[in-house]
């Protein structure tokens, strides 16, 4: 997703930017720019491509002097990634630029309205849209010009505006697009997200939707819609500038798997006190939460898969029946939340467009909406009624690892809630249950010191065509997962079916040496997993297990097998999937794919 970032100050603007925007490239784009006011006027370059090109074209910046600039990194929506396509855009006469993140809808609309007024377009973004309009509005003074585009304005945006008549000011308004903004020694800056302002500050002000703010090198001023000032409070980050740094690893997708056992120690240790579970931020009594009668979770990509996780440990522990549900579904199914339904969405970024439309359509209809995000003050965090953060610290890659363990750990946790408040499990089963909990990041971190069997694995399929992943209950989520994880960083095709639904079609794509990972954590389910190996297996399948110390029955019917070590039978996705995550990492790198970047995706999916 697009990453904005501006600076006004006593300093070199086109640096600041240039830093600031490497530091949101985990967004995903597909070319930057960066537009600088140099005392006459405003000086723009972007380019289709890195920002090394960016960089390079610039002089590393040198080339655009001046102490007041916008930047951004595109990935495309409306118009295809070209130079002409990126951002900055300016009005005709080069007097009003802007960069933004988000779309606005009704942009062919307005369009049209403003090349019937004279106006020509030079890109086919719906940002030029913005420029002129703010053009059309503009007659001397800038807040009135953004307060009135906002009028006119459908879908989302973060913006970034400079007026060449006003120098010594840079503005910034959001809706529904994240935005920040810090106070820096001798000057303010705008950002997308928190790393590309940690290097300056750490206390940052979270612009909410339909706020503007105006900086000066010493000011900053908030306004809401109806252009009247507004108090804001500060927020201060606690991340280590580091924490956002690949900090000696090679990628930062395989620096977060190695985060795993602390992002899972940091969300489940300060919500358990004298063997209780305590999840202050719930805010739900005991009644509230016994009159649950049904849970409905909605989320997109791998914090989907926690949610299917989930729906097994919610109903098998807390007797609670569970919908899960792919959020771009739900918001347009005209979904059925009865009385005594609760919602909750689950998001790393806090930011992705069809869980919080999930999120919004929930709670019109009356439904308590819990957030499970790791983004605090994201959109998803601030909208939900009660928001359970997992303190995974930034994620940077692409594909997501740390948060997803945090939050099946947050998951965890609130199923053993609802199961105690409603008697489902006793003392006994809590205190072992929270053994087995504390005793994950150990084991976590045992399976990942064991990578480097897994990377020799991995060598032999980096010419794979097809590989299957397979499992049953919670191993099938487990699988779809894994199969995530590999095709997204790697582009080999994989698919994870439920084990038993194999021979109703897929089993005919099992081909001499195609390569089934067939997960099996569930002693009730062993035999059946088993006999769905041997289906394969006698096909020609090269068959991969993963399942429990002491299944070596599994060795019956498997040609490699990965053994994970003893837990809760609701725990174990939190271990199986390390091997996974791992596989996937390996295939990738032995291919030379950009790990931390795979093609076509964005880290942060704010468009629906
Ligand atoms: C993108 C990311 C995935 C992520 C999904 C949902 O597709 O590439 O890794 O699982 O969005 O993101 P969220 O931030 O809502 O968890």
């Amino acid at each position: 997703m697009c990453g904005i970032v501006g600076y006004i100050g006593n300093r070199q603007a086109a640096p600041i930017l240039l830093e600031g925007l490497s530091k949101l490239e985990y967004r995903g784009y597909d070319s930057a720019g960066i537009a600088v006011y140099n005392g006459e006027r405003i000086d723009m370059v972007k380019s289709k491509g890195r920002l090394k090109v960016l960089s390079e074209l610039t002089h590393d910046g040198e080339k655009l002097p001046g102490t007041v600039g916008i930047g951004h990194t595109r990935w495309a929506t409306h118009g295809s990634p070209s130079d002409k396509n990126a951002h900055p855009h300016f009005n005709k006469e080069g007097s009003i630029v802007v960069v933004h993140n988000g779309i606005i809808e009704n942009y062919l609309k307005l369009k049209k309205k403003l090349q019937k007024k004279g106006y020509e377009f030079v890109s086919d973004t719906d940002t030029e849209v913005i420029a002129h309009l703010l053009d059309y509005y503009y007659t001397g003074n800038p807040l009135q010009a953004i307060t009135k585009i906002m009028h006119r304005m459908e879908g989302s945006y973060a913006l970034g505006i400079i007026f060449k008549a006003h120098p010594d000011q840079l503005f910034a308004v959001r809706k529904d697009s994240p935005l920040i903004v810090g106070h820096t020694d001798g000057g303010n800056i705008i950002a997308s997200d928190v790393p590309a302002v940690l290097k300056h500050t750490r206390e940052v002000y979270f612009i909410e939707n339909e706020e503007i703010v105006q900086m000066t090198e010493n000011t900053m001023e908030f306004f809401n819609v109806d252009e009247e000032p507004i108090e804001k409070e500060s927020v201060r980050i606690e991340w280590d500038v580091n924490a956002a740094e690949k900090g000696g690893y090679e990628h930062f997708m395989l620096k977060e798997m190695y985060e795993q056992p602390k992002a899972i120690t940091d969300t489940f240790s300060p919500r358990v006190k004298d063997g209780r579970i305590v999840i202050d931020e719930l805010n739900m009594s005991d009644e509230e939460i016994k009159a649950v009668k049904k849970i409905m979770i909605v989320a997109c990509g791998s914090a989907y898969h926690t949610g299917v996780t989930s729906k097994y440990v919610f109903e098998g522990l807390a007797r609670i029946p569970v919908e899960v549900d792919l959020a771009s579904e739900f918001r347009y199914r005209n979904p059925i939340l009865e009385e005594g339904t609760m919602v909750i969405v689950i998001s790393q970024s806090g930011e992705t467009a069809d869980t919080l439309a999930a999120l919004r359509e929930s709670k019109k209809q009356g439904a308590r909406v819990l957030g499970i995000v790791n983004v605090v003050g994201s959109s998803i965090a601030r909208e939900a009624d009660n928001v359970m953060y997992t303190w995974a610290g930034p994620e940077i890659a692409v594909a997501t690892t740390k948060a997803y363990s945090a939050h099946l750990i947050a998951l965890y946790l609130l199923a053993m809630k609802f199961a105690y408040t409603k008697g489902c499990i006793d003392d006994s089963d809590l205190a072992d249950m929270l053994e087995d909990l504390k005793a994950l990041p150990a084991q976590v971190e045992m399976l990942l010191n064991n990578k480097e069997r897994i990377q020799k694995f991995a060598n032999r399929y980096l010419a794979a065509k097809d590989i299957f992943f397979i499992g049953r209950g919670i191993d099938y989520a487990i699988s779809l997962e894994g199969s995530l994880k590999l095709k997204e960083v790697s582009y080999i095709h994989s698919e994870a079916y439920a084990a038993g639904e194999l021979k109703h079609g897929t089993i005919s794509l099992v081909e001499e040496g195609t390569l089934v990972v067939s997960v099996l954590t569930q002693k009730d389910l062993f035999k059946k997993m088993i006999s769905n190996m041997v289906e394969v297996q006698t096909r020609g399948a090269f068959v991969m297990a993963v399942t429990m110390e002491g299944n070596t029955e599994a060795e019956r019917a498997a040609d490699y097998v990965i053994y994970i070590p003893e837990t809760n039978k609701y725990f174990t996705n939190s271990l199986a999937i390390i091997p996974l995550q791992l596989l996937g990492y390996y295939v990738a790198v032995g291919r030379g794919c950009d790990v931390d970047k795979p093609r076509n995706l964005a880290k942060s999916v704010t468009v629906e």
